[in-house]
């Protein structure tokens, strides 16, 4: 079975009780339900991580590379300055699907920025947690 990692960076553990006007009142516990029961409907063996650590995120977007394992990637806040990031996302060797649960070009201007939205396959934004099932399903159809 083919293998995806989702990744997500810093606050998006504390999913369910931060800002919930804007991401609304499920968890992170359920967002990794909801990936992973995606994953079994799509034959994909899904992999749930979250770290508020840009060095930690980094490691395992090497990981991916090194692996040619694919990537469904909440970068959160480093979406808007971490060329740290945009690096290690240069060097992947499989499709990597950059998503956000809000829509950041309709929020704060720093938002209307991604650093790593041109190393992206490709970006999913604004549709809350369905922003990673339609990632999922991107990355399925691109396998197939
Ligand atoms: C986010 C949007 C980012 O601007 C923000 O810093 C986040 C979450 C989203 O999923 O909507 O932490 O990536």
């Amino acid at each position: 079975m083919r293998s995806v990692l989702v990744l997500n960076g810093p606050n998006l553990g504390r999913l369910g009780s931060r800002e919930p006007d804007v991401y609304g009142a499920l968890s992170f516990k359920d967002l990794v339900a909801l990936c992973e029961e995606t994953g079994r409907g799509l034959g994909l063996a899904v992999e749930v991580r979250q770290t508020d650590d840009e060095a930690e995120l980094v490691k395992w977007i090497h990981e991916a590379a090194d692996g040619r394992v694919p990537v469904v990637l909440n970068p959160a806040a480093f979406t808007h300055y971490s060329y740290a990031l945009r690096d290690a996302i240069s060097q992947r060797t499989a499709p990597l699907v950059e998503v956000h649960i809000s829509n950041p070009s309709a929020r704060e201007e720093f938002r209307h920025t991604s650093v790593v939205a041109a190393v992206a396959t490709g970006t999913i934004a604004g549709f809350g947690f369905q922003s990673y099932v339609l990632a999922l399903r991107a990355i399925a159809e691109a396998d197939s």
